[in-house]
């Protein structure tokens, strides 16, 4: 028999959505609680997807960069090796201390922590399947949240192993640096991952079917200019290239491919596969069916612009619904969630949803891309600064990229930002700033940056935007 427990706000799901829905709805008062399968916190963004990443693609390139990018810095180094279960563990410490906070932040917030599995029972009624010798319960909530999440695509005919042919999952978690690594996927997992493993030694193949990498959203200048600047790196691209199918054959992968264009046919071998072709919403075993909630075509729960699904009491937020999957895209629709339960209001801007893609340099954006902006039939100005021309990246030796700026030719107003950079993750946070309030680029262009700073590229393509830079 399980217990009961009554609560204002239930939570299905403790990813970045999740967690930061529930802490917030406790902070306005309402009874609250989540329940999480994983064990941990943080779902697969802290877990298996952000964070362990970020901490790979940072060792990585600090491992990276004292071999190849010292001596002309004037430092000479000798012996350097790789430790590659030492880089594992300080991945493993990031996530436990993140994911442990997220625990004390709901100690904090006095959100009641389930662990275990959800499923509806009813529309109010969650029965919680206990894990780790917790008790089971059954939980009856006047308002839940659906936050459970997405899960990897996987390709047809392609069995994962997460040994020979690995998902991100097993991507970040190799015990040895494969000789070679093919991905199927050129998009962020596919070029991040890429990015790891090359820098650590691997031969590393991209097999993308379009004719660009980058997936959905990104720039076509820019996805052109990071290709060029990863294949100096190392990395080959076979992009226009259809994936037949792929077969474990003792220590190695073969992997049988089509150029979209030609037929022509050809195997190639690896050591390692990952297949990074997308993520899909996951919503198993949660019971959606038995009280009618509707699944589009993708699979993603079926929503209205307050996150409500056809019962206005259960909402829907994250991954596991429409819109980019992204962990700060998923914490926005959180609060804003919790928001509208407790204040009948809330709000997602998703005009403004920075996207990075953290190779080196990253690559970031945030409104509209040039293509969007000339299909729409709008007329505008492009303004743009290479990163050459830069004082601070020339110092650091590390003048790769540019900043652009999209803006509207009569009024100004910017329209988009694409950097690519050392630093672009973090400089597109003023690009979004000023979306969000709506600057023109002579706003950006006027505000005072620090010399010598990388900020300073941003400056002067919004003044190269309407008018002439002063450095190039
Ligand atoms: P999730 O984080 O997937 O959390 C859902 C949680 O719900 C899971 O922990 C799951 O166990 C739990 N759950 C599911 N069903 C049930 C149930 N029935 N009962 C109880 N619990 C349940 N995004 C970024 O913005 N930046 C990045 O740098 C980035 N890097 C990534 C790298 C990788 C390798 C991957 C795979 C993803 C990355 N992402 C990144 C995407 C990001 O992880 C997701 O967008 C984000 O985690 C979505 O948050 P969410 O809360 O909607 O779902
Ligand atoms: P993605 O959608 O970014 O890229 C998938 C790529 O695979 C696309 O380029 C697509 O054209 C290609 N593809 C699809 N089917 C294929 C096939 N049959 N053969 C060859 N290529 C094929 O998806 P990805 O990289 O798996 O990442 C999933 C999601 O995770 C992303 O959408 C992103 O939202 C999130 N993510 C975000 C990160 C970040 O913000 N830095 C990092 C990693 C993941």
């Amino acid at each position: 028999a399980s217990k009961t427990a009554e609560h204002d706000v239930l939570v299905i799901g403790g990813g970045p959505g999740g967690y930061v829905a529930a802490i917030k709805a406790a902070q306005l008062g309402l009874n609250t609680a989540c329940v999480e399968m994983r064990g941990r916190l943080g779902g697969t963004c802290l877990n298996v997807g952000c964070i362990p990443s970020k901490s790979l693609l940072n060792n990585s390139m600090r491992y990276h960069d004292v071999l190849h990018d010292s001596k002309k810095r004037g430092v000479i180094v000798g012996n350097v090796e790789l430790d590659l279960a030492q880089m594992m563990k300080a991945k493993d410490e990031s996530v436990d201390q993140l994911t442990g906070g997220i625990e004390m932040l709901f100690k904090k917030n006095k959100v009641t922590y389930y662990k275990g599995k959800g499923s509806f029972i009813d529309e109010h009624q969650v029965q919680i399947d206990a894990i780790e010798g917790g008790e089971d319960t059954i939980v009856n909530a006047k308002n839940i949240i659906i936050a459970t999440g997405s899960e990897p695509t996987p390709f047809p005919g392609i069995e994962v192993d997460e040994k020979r042919i690995v998902s991100s999952t097993g991507a970040i978690a190799l015990p040895e640096v494969p000789k070679r690594l093919a991905i199927i996927g050129g998009g962020i997992i596919g070029l991040e991952m890429a990015s790891v493993w090359s820098r650590l030694g691997s031969e590393v193949t991209i097999l993308e079917f379009l004719p660009a990498i980058g997936g959905a959203g990104m720039d076509s200048e820019v996805s052109k200019t990071i290709q060029k600047l990863l294949q100096k790196q190392g990395l080959k691209f076979k992009t226009g290239t259809k994936v037949l199918g792929a077969k474990v054959d003792g220590e190695e992968v073969h992997i049988d491919l089509e150029n979209a264009k030609s037929g022509k046919q050809e195997t190639i071998v690896a050591d390692t596969l990952l297949v990074a072709v997308g993520r899909r919403p996951y919503t198993e075993g949660l019971g959606l069916e038995k009280i009618g909630i509707e699944l589009d075509e993708r699979k993603r729960v079926v929503m209205d612009n307050e996150y409500r699904t056809k019962f206005p009491h259960i909402r829907v937020i994250g991954d596991c619904t429409f819109g980019p999957m992204l962990a700060h895209k998923a914490e926005e629709e959180g609060i804003a969630a919790a928001e509208y339960i407790k204040l009948g209001h809330g709000h997602v801007n998703y005009g403004v949803i920075p996207s990075v893609m953290y190779t080196h340099p990253e690559v970031a954006w945030v409104g509209q891309s040039e293509q969007q902006v000339k299909e729409s039939g709008k007329a505008y100005n492009v303004g743009k600064f290479p990163y050459l021309a830069n004082s601070r990246a020339k110092t650091n030796l590390d003048t790769d990229g540019f900043v652009k700026f999209i803006t509207d030719k009569e009024t100004d107003r910017i329209l988009g930002c694409h950097i690519i950079g050392a630093n672009a993750g973090e400089a597109i946070a003023e690009a979004a700033l000023a979306l969000e309030y709506g600057a023109s680029a002579e706003d950006v262009a006027r505000t005072c940056h620090a010399h010598p700073t990388l900020s300073e590229a941003v400056k002067e393509a919004a003044l190269s935007a309407y008018d002439k830079p002063i450095n190039f």
